[in-house]
């Protein structure tokens, strides 16, 4: 497969699983956590499909596309290695949906470069909560759900919080 047509599968994908999990959470109080948010594409997806929902995003240096980038009081700017365990302090689980987007480019590499990721997800879930991620997220809280069948396997992840 061409890097062209695994780019626009991967879009496609996260458009079909961002869908999804809002449907998902429907009709549920809790935050919305964005953990990436780079360009600001699926940041803006998001903010379409939640227009009532405040949207966390964190990003170590943002520099999205102009018309996507966050009010500031709702960017959290810096290493989420240090941002996500101050916002957990501050907020305790209570998103109901966070959207993992950070990468390195090299799935085999998230889970080491990401390590510590997977526990504050977990923290700053609430019970039943939704946790959506481009690479696999290992953690005793994180029950792994079956994503629509449109999306290829291993393309995506999703979690459901669990007590
Ligand atoms: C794949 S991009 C996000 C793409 C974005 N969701 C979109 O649709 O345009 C990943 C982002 O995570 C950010 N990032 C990587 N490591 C980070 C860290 N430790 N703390 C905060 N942000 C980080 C990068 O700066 C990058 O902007």
């Amino acid at each position: 497969m061409s890097r062209l047509d695994s780019f626009i599968r991967r879009l496609e994908a996260q458009r079909t699983v961002l869908n999804w999990a809002v449907a998902a959470i429907q009709g549920r109080n809790g935050l919305v956590l964005e953990l990436g948010l780079g360009n600001g594409r699926t940041y803006d997806h998001l903010r379409a499909l939640l227009p009532d929902r405040d949207i966390h995003v964190f990003e170590l240096n943002p520099q999205p596309n102009p018309s996507s980038m966050p009010p500031a009081h709702l960017l959290i700017v810096g290493d989420m290695a240090q941002t996500l365990p101050a916002f957990e302090k501050q907020h305790g689980a209570a998103a109901v949906l966070i959207h993992v987007d950070v990468t390195t480019g090299v799935p085999e590499q998230d889970a080491i470069t990401f390590a510590w990721l997977p526990a504050h997800a977990a923290a700053l879930a609430m019970t039943g909560a939704i946790v959506l991620s481009g690479w696999a997220l290992e953690h005793d809280q994180l029950e792994a759900v079956a994503l629509p069948q449109e999306v290829p396997e291993g393309r995506y992840f999703a979690y459901r919080r669990v007590a």
